[in-house]
């Protein structure tokens, strides 16, 4: 190290806290293709933020001038396209990686003892997330951005007593206005942002204090000399690793996993770019046909549809006929997940080695998302309604279910190291 670098970690560790993060941090060896997911979400979130920094360049934040400021982007400002494509396709591919990362931790138990922590904070950058795609929403000053925030905000009006009070707070004004404009941006650009980063880094620091978990569910911690020398022959390990830090489960995260996130950034970003080149408004999935004419409050789009992310908690709100009971279900549909560490009383984390109750749950937990998903973009009608109201039975009986079996389930016997 020169002279320079010596200096400053001298009075900032800096290489020591890189080498403890991520070049020598114990990463499991069998981690697979479900474990892209966490560097795949950070790297979304600084597109979000970096994009988000050169659209805020040219964006007017009034009642005025937004709409008018996004279509001189699209047309005017060099390459503004591509930045607004990245952003609004970036929002949904956020979505996307976090949903598939949330999975992840479903089927390997990723949450139960001793991640809650790292659970809880994974989850408060859940809520953070979709207030932030909500406030981002309103910022073109399309029509469904108009309507859309008009059918949410008018949500907290239902709470009894001080709802509409609260909602009139919320928009700074009687209705929906230039002056919710203004506070949604400012929450969009800067104060939300900054939570979700400070989130993201305790999450990572939540997550190095215990350890990653893995496919197996395996404590990897478990010291070599644990092992018989005739196992210890059979196994395939990273003899250097071993013999430094006495662990044969895990390898080095530099170089082994840098380079396989590489790999899944690869292949991400063919998947993003396919989609931002020739399907950025991915069949008003991603951009909403109503949004590209300016907001009216006098004139309702034809079917008010959030866009598909907010789906399945969209749909759980429809079934309810209560406005409130309706709130209260969909935020209790957050809540829940908040609650899963609890509701789990098993103690076999990992989906391969437990009971086919848990396999079947957690499958109809998927199938059952899926659909309130797909329900959430569709226009209400009877059907809707019943499909709908059967399958949020079906996601709030996963954590009932779960709780019921899990303390006496039959599971099959957990490998003392890591499978592969
Ligand atoms: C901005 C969003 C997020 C970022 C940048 C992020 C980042 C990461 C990273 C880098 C890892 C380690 C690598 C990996 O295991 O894939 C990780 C692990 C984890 N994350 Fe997240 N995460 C985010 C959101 C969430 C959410 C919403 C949840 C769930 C509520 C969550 C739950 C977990 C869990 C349980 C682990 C440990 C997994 C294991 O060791 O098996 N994360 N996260």
């Amino acid at each position: 190290m020169n002279n320079f670098l010596a200096w400053i970690e001298q009075r900032l560790p800096v290489m020591e806290a890189m080498n403890k993060h991520v070049v020598q941090y114990p990463a499991p060896k069998n981690f697979n293709f479900w474990y892209f997911f966490g560097s795949l979400a950070m790297l979304v979130l600084v597109n979000q933020i970096l994009t988000g920094i050169w659209l805020t360049m040219n964006y007017e934040p009034s009642g005025d001038g937004a709409f008018a400021s996004i279509e001189y982007i699209m047309r005017d400002v060099d390459y503004g396209w591509l930045l607004r494509y990245m952003h609004s396709t970036g929002a949904s591919a956020f979505f996307v990686v976090v949903y598939l990362h949330m999975f992840r931790g479903l089927m390997y138990g990723s949450y139960q003892k001793p991640r809650e922590l790292l659970w809880i904070f994974g989850m408060l950058i859940f809520l953070v997330l979709m207030a932030e795609a909500f406030m981002g929403y309103l910022l073109p000053w399309g029509n469904m951005s108009y309507w859309g925030a008009q059918v949410i905000i008018s949500l907290f009006g239902a709470i009894p007593v001080v709802g509409e009070d609260l909602a009139t707070w919320i928009k700074g004004d009687y209705v929906i206005s230039g002056a919710t404009l203004n506070r949604f941006f400012a929450l969009h650009v800067i104060a939300l942002p900054l939570v979700l980063v400070v989130l993201v880094f305790l999450h990572i620091l939540a997550l190095h204090e215990v350890g990653s978990n893995n496919p197996d569910g395996t404590n990897i911690k478990k010291p070599k000399g644990s092992m018989k020398p005739e196992e210890l022959s059979k196994f395939k390990f990273h003899k250097q690793y071993a013999d430094k830090y006495d662990i044969v489960d895990a390898i080095p995260f530099h170089p082994y996993y840098t380079v396989k996130d590489i790999m899944g950034v690869a292949g991400f970003l063919i998947f993003f770019c396919w989609v931002m080149f020739f399907f950025p408004e991915g069949g008003g999935y991603f951009l909403e046909a109503p949004n590209f004419t300016p907001a009216n409050g006098l004139k309702t789009p034809e079917h008010i549809a959030p866009v598909w992310y907010f789906g399945p908690f969209y749909t759980i709100l429809r079934v309810v006929p209560d406005k409130l009971m309706g709130t209260l279900l969909m935020f209790a549909a957050i809540g829940v997940l908040f609650a899963l560490p609890w509701c789990d009383r098993g103690t076999v984390k990992s989906i391969r080695y437990r009971s086919k109750w848990h396999l079947l749950n957690l499958t109809q937990f998927a199938i059952c998302f899926v659909i309130l998903g797909i329900l959430g973009t569709l226009p209400a009608s009877d059907t809707a309604n019943l499909v709908g109201s059967i399958a949020t039975i079906g996601y709030f009986g996963f954590f009932l279910a779960i709780w019921l079996y899990s303390k006496n389930e039959n599971t099959k016997p957990v490998p003392e190291r890591v499978t592969k």
